[in-house]
């Protein structure tokens, strides 16, 4: 019989080289791209720690400092803001270093999603756990990765969410094969990494949000390299599949795609327009531009 646990703590991998925004992730990393005013991660954090999680690790590397800089309290700083009377930016400040404590391992070589999972074992331990990717925004009044805790605390098993994605773009996700048994609830008979639209089992795709069971980290040490010669989260959920059953859910909230340039893009304008001291103008500019 599986010990049910809550789920207190989550893994952020944001180790990811980044090519597809080179060349400025050449000496900053892609988490840290901002959405006007606040980098990517930063609303990664504010949903784990939304969803009642309080124990991060962030999985680095090489060129990621910034990361850690960011989520750091900055005294002179906050001293600097005081002295000036600017309350409301010293207060958005502090919101940052009042985050959970986060700790931090590097992942040494740009081994795959895998690998870079596998990084967090010792701080995880024996039980269940978050892990939400460095580089998606998932928005939403319930936060996505409390949706799946809701899922894990009915069967006590991982889960994974999905959503489906066109048919030309499989090729970018891990793609699975799946039983539906609710509208919304799949039971997974198979996942694949990035498959062709012709091999594609379906078009749910797995975003950046799952929940796991422990035993995921025997399951990525027995993984080989697969696609692009890196160890593939997909496939150590593959073999996970053997022993422990995995749900996949297809959330409810909008996914916003950063580590794509249009997905980026988008980001931006969707999170400018929902901004009461933007929304007017940039809504003039933008019909400006498409002659509306
Ligand atoms: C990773 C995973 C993939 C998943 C995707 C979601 O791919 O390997 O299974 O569908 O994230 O964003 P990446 O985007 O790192 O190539």
């Amino acid at each position: 019989m599986i010990k049910k646990q809550s789920i207190h703590k989550a893994v952020i991998p944001a180790a990811g080289l980044g090519t597809r925004f080179l060349p400025v992730t050449k000496s900053m990393p892609k988490e840290m791209l901002p959405i006007i005013d606040k980098p990517v991660i930063h609303y990664v954090v504010e949903e784990a720690v939304a969803s009642g999680i309080d124990d991060i690790i962030i999985i680095t590397g090489r060129g990621k400092r910034a990361i850690e800089d960011y989520f750091d309290a900055a005294p002179e700083l906050e001293m600097w803001l005081k002295d000036q009377h600017k309350d409301a930016t010293l207060k958005r400040l502090r919101e940052i270093s009042n985050f959970p404590t986060i700790h931090y391992v590097r992942q040494k070589e740009p081994n795959g999603l895998g690998d870079a999972l596998l990084r967090a074992e010792n701080h995880i331990g024996n039980e269940p756990f978050a892990v939400l990717l460095g580089d998606d925004i998932i928005s939403n009044a319930k936060p996505c990765t409390a949706q799946l805790m809701a899922v894990y605390s009915r069967f006590t098993s991982s889960v994974i969410s999905i959503e489906h994605v066109p048919r030309e773009k499989v090729c970018n996700y891990g793609i699975i094969k799946g039983n539906a048994i609710e509208p919304d609830l799949f039971r997974i008979e198979d996942i694949v990494e990035k498959p062709t639209p012709e091999t594609a089992p379906s078009d749910m795709g797995a975003v950046g949000r799952y929940i796991f069971v422990p035993e995921i980290f025997d399951c990525l040490k027995s993984t080989d390299p697969g696609v692009g010669n890196e160890i593939q989260l997909t496939d150590a959920i593959h073999h996970l599949l053997k022993d422990h059953p995995v749900y996949a859910y297809k959330f409810e909230g909008k996914r916003y795609d950063t580590g794509d340039k249009l997905g980026y893009i988008e980001t931006i304008i969707d999170f400018a327009l929902r901004d009461e001291n933007l929304k007017q103008e940039l809504m003039a500019f933008l019909r400006k531009k498409v002659h509306i």
